[in-house]
């Protein structure tokens, strides 16, 4: 996690660093800093907590700079305080630097650092990359930076300064992503961790790879790498896709993104569905033979990306006949899977930057499988590195609880396992029977948002419980286990998703009259499954809320509140019920009064593993 920018060039680096600080918030917000070099001193100032903090402090006592870099933070070594944020220094404040990932060998380094004499001001692995930098500078900064890296376990993207250096920013990244970009005169350079943050004004950029070096100077930038070899690299020119941010009358991004789902959803469909000839149309770069064919798929993806891998995966059994499993990337990357040329690997990310995701699509590359990302992010790290990208075309989504990518991400999943049936054999009558209950979707996601107050209603009841099981069976348990991360993530409530039939084999013994369930019953095929799973814990005292399709009239007499969707057929039924979810976790973190857009302890991009 972490942002990193930085800037060298001709205007005030101050604001522009301050700016790109605020594109990269969504990577964390624990705290933030700049520090920069003028009369041959670094100054700096950090501030705990958003960009706004820093913002207001540096109003009050402005930094006139040559050059900058600024960072902001997602604490992984040390709370977040004023001490540990970043850019931090060696013990003379001739260095200042600034970092995204983690050294796993820094309490060894620090242990010898230590011996040797240097004293330490922040509890962070980062301080100890300056101190080491500083250890081995003997007047050129660069050659520091080269004997001191190789000693370092783990990821990292840097940036550095140097008081004896005042026109040089050297950048450099392991496993972490950082670029460069240039505008087209060479007169401003940027240093970031994502390239929305500067195509702007400087649409030039080149991607750092693994142990390589930028060393920037006014209007000139060299590469080289860590074993000290010269690199040539070529930048490449990248359409800016900025947009000016902004909420538009929504209280909360989070509002925003859910109610434009019923155009991401249709923008995910825009020139997919080919009904002339009843067929799916997708820009894949995986040979079609090559498809053909698979006899298994591999899903990755964390958190939400993790959902919509697991709706994947039944709607492969279903549709394609074709085994697929989904994989918590986190874990994928250290088992010892059965990869063969004929497996395909699904990548879901909606940033395209999830250290953990990144990490096993690249072992997965390493052993000979086709990768397909699924990712919203345009020049992501997913989106370079697979061998072919659908995109969900989502536009960008700011909240850090994800939803429109969610809706998007099943969508194009589930136009990819009908590209699949079509190919293995699915009849054209088949093919056009699930291409016109697709083209329903928007319209049932928009009859759930027009009921948004009467959600709002029913969160104001159960907002004051802490503890919440969501259920469901089939499409529905996948569903529910994403609407109760939406509420454990934004409202700081314990809500657990649990496969319904799974309750009695344990869960159920932590119901009581103050553990609502909240129970997902839109999957026709188990709804008298579902009906008496919940006659059992209604039998325990446990508050029901039930979201089910209109006329499941079951459901209504067992629970103590329902919530009526627009009927579906049950691999698409998960559309109506994750927006029945999103607000009524929206709603109920607003009555607790929480940090909606920005809640504590996360990050938008999890960069780090
Ligand atoms: O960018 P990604 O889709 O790879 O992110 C994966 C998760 O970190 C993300 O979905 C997270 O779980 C969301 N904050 C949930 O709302």
């Amino acid at each position: 996690m972490c942002g990193i920018f930085g800037y060298l060039g001709k205007k005030d680096p101050l604001p522009i660093c301050l700016s790109g600080l605020k594109q990269l918030e969504y990577r964390g917000y624990d705290s933030s800093g700049i520090a920069g070099l003028s009369g041959g001193k670094i100054h700096s100032c950090k501030e705990v907590g958003k960009i706004v903090g820093l913002e207001k402090k540096l109003s009050l006592a402005p930094m006139r700079l040559d050059l900058a870099i600024g960072h902001t933070r997602w604490a992984t070594h040390g709370k977040p305080t004023n001490s540990n944020a970043h850019p931090h220094f060696d013990m003379d404040t001739s260095i200042a630097l600034v970092h995204n990932g983690i050294i796993e060998n820094y309490d060894i380094l620090r242990d010898l650092l230590k011996k040797e004499g240097v004293q330490f001001t922040s509890e962070t692995d980062t301080e100890v990359i300056a101190q080491l930098i500083a250890k081995c500078y003997k007047g050129n900064l660069l050659a520091a930076v080269q004997q001191a890296l190789p000693q370092l376990r783990g990821s990292f993207a840097l940036a550095l300064i140097h008081k004896d250096h005042p026109d040089e920013i050297i950048a450099t990244a392991r496993e972490c992503p950082l670029c460069i970009g240039f505008d087209d005169q060479n007169t401003e350079t940027i240093v970031s961790s994502d390239p929305n943050a500067f195509l702007s004004s400087t649409p030039n950029v080149i991607f750092l790879r693994n142990n390589e070096i930028a060393q920037i100077k006014r209007n000139q930038t060299d590469f080289f790498h860590l074993d000290r070899r010269i690199l040539t690299k070529k930048s490449e020119r990248i359409d800016s896709e900025f947009k000016v941010l902004s909420k538009e009358g929504f209280e909360h991004y989070m509002l925003k993104e859910i109610y434009e789902q019923p155009a991401t959803v249709q923008k995910a469909l825009l020139g997919r569905l080919d009904d002339e000839n009843a067929s799916i149309l997708l820009d894949l770069q995986i040979p079609e033979e090559k498809l053909h064919r698979l006899r298994n798929i591999w899903i990755l993806g964390c958190g939400t990306s993790a959902h919509a891998g697991w709706l994947g995966t039944l709607l492969f059994e279903d549709l394609v006949r074709l085994p697929s499993t989904m994989e918590i990337a986190s874990e994928a990357r250290y088992r010892n899977p059965i990869l063969t040329n004929d497996t395909l690997v699904v990548a879901i990310s909606q940033s395209g930057e999830t250290a953990d995701t990144i990490a096993a699509m690249r072992e997965a590359k390493r052993r000979g499988s086709s990768i397909l990302g699924l990712c919203n992010v345009k020049n992501s790290a997913l989106s370079r590195e697979a061998d072919s990208t659908l995109y969900l075309n989502a536009g960008p989504e700011i909240s850090v609880c994800s939803t429109k990518a969610f809706t998007s991400q099943i969508t194009v999943i589930t136009l990819f396992a009908l590209y699949l049936a079509r190919l293995k054999g699915m009849s054209e009558s088949q093919m056009r029977y699930y291409s016109s209950e697709l083209k329903k979707v928007p319209a049932q996601i928009q009859q759930v948002i027009e009921q948004a107050s009467l959600l709002q209603t029913i969160a104001k009841k159960y907002a004051e419980y802490d503890d919440f099981f969501f259920m469901g069976r089939r499409y529905m348990l996948p569903t529910a286990m994403e609407a109760a991360l939406k509420l454990k993530e934004i409202s700081y409530v314990n809500a657990n998703g649990c496969p319904a039939g799974e309750l009695k084999h344990g869960p159920i013994a932590l119901i009581n009259e103050r553990f609502p369930v909240v129970a997902f019953c839109s999957n026709i095929q188990t709804h008298e499954k579902i009906a008496s799973n919940l006659m059992e814990v209604k039998a325990r005292g446990a508050p029901i809320l039930a979201f089910a399709p209109e006329g499941m009239e079951s459901i209504a007499a067992i629970a103590d509140d329902v919530f009526w969707l627009p009927p579906a057929i049950d691999p698409l039924a998960p559309f109506a019920s994750t927006i029945a979810g999103q607000l009524f976790a929206y709603y109920i973190a607003k009555e607790r009064g929480c940090d909606i857009d920005q809640p504590r302890n996360l990050a938008k991009s999890v960069t780090v593993e």
